[in-house]
């Protein structure tokens, strides 16, 4: 059971750890994860959930501030408001808007 973290250029696979953001994971193990403020503000840590959303937190007030409707829908995130929950098998790629 792991989480796949597709950065810009690595990709890994890491043990979940519950309570930590997807962002912090990502720092952890040196996966090239964008990211600028850490606040959900700047939206470079945005990422798409490709599988297992249930094992992540809830889309949080900065978040649904920060990306529309339409894209929570879709999966995407900001890596860095997203907290794992659960363990199960997690897929996230880091998708900024530029
Ligand atoms: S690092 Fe800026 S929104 Fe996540």
């Amino acid at each position: 059971m792991t989480i796949e973290l597709k950065g810009r250029r690595v990709t890994k696979e890491v043990e979940p750890e519950t309570g930590m953001t997807i962002l912090e994971l990502a720092l952890k193990h040196d996966v090239d994860w964008g990211f600028s403020c850490s606040r959900g503000t700047c939206a470079r840590c945005r990422c798409l959930v490709e599988e297992g959303a249930e094992f992540l937190s809830e889309p949080n007030d900065r978040e649904w501030d920060r990306l529309d409707e339409e894209e929570l829908e879709e999966g995407f995130r900001l890596g860095c408001q997203t907290a794992v929950i659960g363990m199960g098998p997690v897929k996230v790629r880091n998708k900024p808007y530029f």
